[in-house]
């Protein structure tokens, strides 16, 4: 019992001590309001599975949106390569995820004006932030673009 206890002591230490440290800290927390209550905080995780560490992720319209992208695998961006790629409500997503696959001089963003915002294409150990405006009410897209990773990395982005 005593054990357990200081496990958990210093698992929330550990965690305390991450919540500090903005940005570049892998954490594990979804949202985090800001003091000012204008923004919104997002981390989203990825690694070598081929998978984002949430597949809904809820916000509010109007606010200003900080997303990092943490790529916690070993593999480099050529073969395991992950980003955040938020679409436009109207985007046919299996038709943008084709074109994307072909867009490699530009890290699988084909071109045309069908994002609301993305971050740069990352390897193992990568991590990139990213602002935005959240999007008026309703339901959006993000995928990985990266080629053949779509399916499985992609998930909603609810405005309320
Ligand atoms: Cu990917």
């Amino acid at each position: 019992m005593r054990k357990l206890l200081l496990i958990y002591f210093f698992s929330s230490l550990i965690f305390s001590c991450g919540e500090n440290k903005k940005n570049k800290t892998i954490n594990p927390g979804v949202q985090k309001k800001s003091d000012d209550n204008l923004s919104t905080e997002i981390v989203l995780n990825s690694d070598d599975t081929m998978k984002f560490d949430k597949n809904v992720i809820l916000i509010e319209a109007g606010k200003l949106i900080t997303l990092t992208l943490n790529h916690n695998g070993k593999f480099s961006k050529r073969g395991m390569g992950h980003n955040f790629v938020l679409l436009k409500a109207d985007v046919d997503v299996a038709d943008f995820a084709l074109r994307a696959a072909q867009a490699y001089g530009s890290e699988y963003i084909p071109e045309g004006n069908e994002t609301i915002a993305y971050t740069k294409l990352l390897g193992g150990g990568e991590s990139d932030t990213i602002k935005f405006e959240a999007p008026k009410k309703g339901f959006y897209t993000f995928i990985c673009s990266f080629p053949g990773h779509w399916q499985l990395m992609k998930g909603k982005l609810i405005v309320k």
